[in-house]
């Protein structure tokens, strides 16, 4: 067996927040989900991970392959291993909720050592806070905390990482025997190194090519710095591979997300969760989209779109709000103020001045006048509004749903549409004009016959 356990209990003292340290988010991603990710690409059988502080704020992030085990006090690293005692079998690895960017290729590498404990250390020019492999005669012999460590070892630049692969036996034999006589009065794991190595068990380090990504965050400012490093990385990834970002500085692409050749991403843009934007789109400036798939050849201009599917040559904004569950077809308009929520409109419809579409479906060519509105609820439940195609709705158009329109109806401006439109049919809902002549002089003049 495979597993990965993931230390995910603590408060994070040092974040200063109320939050616990890993729902907070790096590039619209929490943390934790950053190791949950990568212990789901790697050849993992079973993923653990240990919760405590705040657990009711991570649980919502856990997805439901995923075992919970709960530390009740946050008493150290080693005791939060020993709440998940039941889940070690097989080669374990320790991945933390606070250190994201380590890769799947390295816990494959973990899985396949053969010592009974492998740390994972890296080279830090500012080691300032981990805990420092001391060595003797070239081999491990022990970590020591930053709070417990003389001058001397705080001069030592290899850090643990917090990363190890253990067999569960040797892992259970230290849990065991693990104290917590040091400064904070805590169990921590890494004192497994020392009771292992005096058991006659063997304990081996391998070096991690890139100190980057065993990056903990343990500070605001540490999370700050992160999200700047993986967002560089991230851009000069998608430039090299023929992304236009007209400006980095302030372009945030998630992990997840997969721009293609060919699109440009102008600035202020933010573009998170599983979105991806095809070739030759055009997306901001000031635009923020998650979970969406954006088409070819479209443009989306100063807008917020979420859990929406856009086709090709469309055009979105500016200032207009897609939210989740829009589908859009090809050649679709949506203008400046219009909002749209669970509605799939088809080719070539226009709608493109405030408006609220919600659980509406419209037919293709169809327009949609300035100030439309979709009643669509009615203070209980969500009703459902059909426009056929090539209906041309009038401007200021209130529709009380549930409510059809049929095929190349005309609804006239201004007009509460209570009742359904056969096709081809006009549609006037609203009061008939009444001109009185001359009225305005006739009052003028009796107003001034009273003075
Ligand atoms: C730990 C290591 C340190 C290493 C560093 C790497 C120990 C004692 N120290 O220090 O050697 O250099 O990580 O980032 O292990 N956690 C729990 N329950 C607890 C305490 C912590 O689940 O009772 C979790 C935290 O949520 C976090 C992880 O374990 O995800 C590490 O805890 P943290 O307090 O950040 O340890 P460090 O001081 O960074
Ligand atoms: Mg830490």
């Amino acid at each position: 067996m495979k597993k990965v356990l993931i230390l995910a209990a603590g408060l994070g003292k040092r974040m200063n927040s109320p939050r616990p340290k890993v729902v907070h988010e790096v590039l619209g991603k929490p943390l934790l989900n950053w190791t949950i990710d990568v212990a789901k690409e790697a050849k993992t059988d079973e993923i653990g991970v240990v919760l405590g502080h705040g657990a009711e704020l991570v649980y919502p992030l856990i997805p439901s392959d995923v075992k919970i085990f709960i530390q009740e006090s946050q008493v150290g690293t080693a005791n939060a291993v020993k709440a998940a005692k039941n889940f070690l079998n097989g080669k374990v690895v320790i991945l933390y909720g606070d250190v994201p960017l380590i890769s799947s290729e390295v816990v494959n590498f973990l899985f396949e050592s053969k010592a009974n404990m492998t740390i994972l250390t890296a080279i830090l020019e500012t080691p300032f806070g981990y805990g420092r492999i001391v060595r003797k005669d070239g081999k491990v012999i022990k970590i020591v905390e930053e709070n417990d460590a003389t001058d001397d070892i705080r001069k030592i630049k290899e850090i643990n990482s917090g990363i190890y692969a253990f067999d569960s036996e040797s892992l259970v034999y230290a849990l065991d025997r693990i104290k917590n006589n040091n400064k904070k009065g805590e169990y921590y794991l890494t004192d497994a190194v020392e009771i292992l190595l005096a058991g006659g068990y063997v304990v081996e380090t391998v070096q991690v090519k890139n100190p980057n990504s065993v990056l903990g965050v343990n500070t605001q400012k540490e999370l700050a710095t992160l999200i700047k490093n993986v967002k560089d990385d991230i851009n000069n990834a998608l430039m090299d591979a023929g992304v236009t970002i007209e400006e980095p500085q302030t372009t945030f692409v998630g992990p997840d997300v997969i721009v293609e050749s060919g699109a440009v991403l102008k600035p202020f843009t933010f573009i998170y969760g599983k979105s991806r934007i095809s070739s030759n789109a055009s997306i901001g400036p000031a635009t923020t989209i998650v979970d969406c798939t954006v088409g070819n050849n479209t443009f989306v201009i100063r807008s917020d779109c979420s859990g929406s599917v856009i086709g090709n040559n469309c055009s979105i904004g500016p200032f207009s709000r897609l939210r989740p569950g829009t589908f859009i077809e090809d050649n679709v308009k949506i203008g400046n103020y219009v909002e749209v929520k669970n509605s799939h409109l088809s080719k070539g419809v226009k709608s493109q001045h405030l408006t609220y579409l919600g659980d509406a479906t419209i037919g293709e060519d169809t327009n949609i006048g300035a100030g439309t509105i979709t009643c669509n609820y009615d203070g209980i439940r969500k009703n459902k509004t059909f426009i056929g195609k090539n209906v041309f709705v009038g401007s200021n158009t209130a529709l009380v749903a549930p409510v059809k329109v049929g095929d190349g109806a005309l609804i006239g401006a201004g007009s509460t549409i209570t009742d359904d439109v056969p096709a081809y049919a006009l549609a006037l809902g609203r009061a008939k004009q009444l001109n009185k002549e001359e009225w305005v002089l006739k009052k003028r003049r009796d107003s001034s016959d009273e003075k």
